[in-house]
């Protein structure tokens, strides 16, 4: 069997955990849900769930995988007692869940590449129609299918070299430039005359927007930004040698996260408000909005390459930490090289992607459950597979796993001086809070 990479460096996992969290769900998901949901209300109840739940998820991904050292499957069978139990076998869950999100993740992944060339060819004019061009690039069949299919290709290729040379050299770079790209963006946003406006939607709570849907989205959303629930940052804290501050890093990584979605929707907001135009617009939001948005101020047409950049870059570091999680459960579990997993996992992919392509445009009559195949997948992976995968995880590690392997994984086996409150009271969350929280939300989303 292949020998196991690791991490080279502290930065490199965190950067590499940063880029598996910052992606389109804080630049293109993030916004059309605020937008959506109210605003500022949205905003609370994602921030509550990113501290209270999915941080607290967060290190306890991280634990089961550091301690592990297995992919996803191999981590729960290996740290279960009883090698036939079901809770042995959770981890197969999460394969199928990141084949499921890379699988429509892939297809909005093509069309910011898409929208990159069209920025590169300086198609974005005052007087375009931006809801036409979303359409021909969504909609028309061969467009989406070649871009989608590029964008597997390249996520395909960073895999293919390898955790330290791919996925760590990778992120490093394209990190930061990424950070500072969307700054200067939601500077230029902000300082729109009439961005006022959008400033206060995304601040200005309306508490009558307080619905069982909106707080269901926003933990979905919290799961999907921080990159919770199907096993990511297990198969990343797989990777990660045992001196590293769980801790420490998780919260970093959760910051960055939420800076990143703050900022995008500083980028992003104001704009809408300030060219008077409609929050609610949904998956198209960045696609229609920001193009029309940029062919209308200064150096518009340098921002709107600038923007479509970063759009890219988050989305391919995403994608890559949800095919490194299927990668390496077939390379551990079936023995085979790095180079085959990636071509079948690759070509599985593809198989749905293009479905999930197609039903924006041909398929569009085929529904399940009465979405389209492509919302079909995001709704289900988002609002029901990762809290549920997340549910799995804290049931496993609060109820399986002894409190003592939990805190001596958390506190590097003691040698980290953590303040006991605050691993009782994360030890306490694992255990009840988070637990019953997914489940009541779960269940009301259900029901309603
Ligand atoms: N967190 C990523 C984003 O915000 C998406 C993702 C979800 C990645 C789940 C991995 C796992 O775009």
């Amino acid at each position: 069997m292949e020998k196991r990479d690791l991490f080279g460096s502290r930065l490199g996992v965190l950067l590499a955990l940063a880029g598996s969290a910052v992606g389109l769900g804080n630049l293109w998901r993030f916004p059309y849900l605020v937008g959506s949901n109210g605003g500022a209300m949205f905003i609370i109840l994602y921030l509550f769930f990113v501290f209270i739940i999915c941080l607290p998820l967060m290190f306890t991904e991280f634990v089961i995988g550091r301690r592990s050292h297995a992919n996803v499957f191999g981590a729960f069978r290996s740290l279960s007692s009883d090698k036939k139990s079901l809770w042995s076998k959770i981890g197969f869950i999460s394969v199928l869940c990141s084949f499921t999100i890379l699988s429509f993740y892939s297809v909005v992944g093509g069309w910011t590449i898409d929208y990159l060339v069209r920025s590169c060819m300086f198609q974005f004019h005052v007087n375009s129609d931006y809801s036409e061009m979303f359409n021909l690039s969504t909609q028309v069949a061969w467009r989406p299918l070649l871009f989608t299919a590029i964008f597997l290709i390249l996520t395909g290729l960073v895999v293919r070299m390898g955790v330290k040379d791919g996925i760590e050299k990778f992120t490093k770079v394209m990190m930061p430039i990424l950070f500072l790209m969307v700054i200067l963006v939601a500077i230029r946003s902000v300082t729109l005359p009439g961005a006022g406006e959008g400033l206060r939607f995304l601040f200005k709570p309306d508490f009558s927007k307080l619905t069982a849907t909106t707080v269901l989205s926003a933990m979905g959303q919290a799961f999907f930004s921080l990159s919770i629930g199907c096993g990511t940052i297990i198969t990343y804290a797989s990777y990660v040698n045992k001196s590293e501050n769980i801790m420490k890093t998780s919260s970093y990584t959760a910051l960055m996260d939420l800076g990143f979605a703050l900022l995008a929707g500083m980028a992003i907001m104001p704009a809408v408000f300030a060219f008077g135009q409609s929050p609610t617009e949904g998956p198209g939001l960045v696609f229609i909005i920001i193009p029309q948005i940029f062919a209308q101020i200064p150096f518009g047409s340098i921002l709107a390459i600038l923007f479509f950049f970063i759009l890219f870059f988050a989305a391919i570091t995403s994608s890559i930490s949800l095919l490194e999680v299927v990668v390496a459960y077939l390379i551990e579990e079936f023995e085979m090289v790095r180079r085959k997993a990636v071509f079948i996992s690759f070509t599985a992919v593809c198989v749905v992607a293009i479905l999930c392509s197609l039903s924006l445009g041909p398929l569009q009559e085929f529904k399940i459950a009465g979405f389209a195949i492509f919302d079909f997948l995001d709704k289900l992976s988002a609002n029901i597979l990762l809290p549920a995968g997340g549910l799995l995880f804290v049931l496993f590690a609060g109820w399986r796993m002894p409190d003592q392997d939990y805190i001596n994984e958390l506190t590097n086996e003691g040698t980290l001086p953590v303040n006991r409150f605050l691993l009782k009271a994360v030890r306490f969350i694992v255990k009840y809070v988070a637990p019953i929280i997914i489940l009541l939300i779960l269940i009301t989303g259900f029901v309603i």
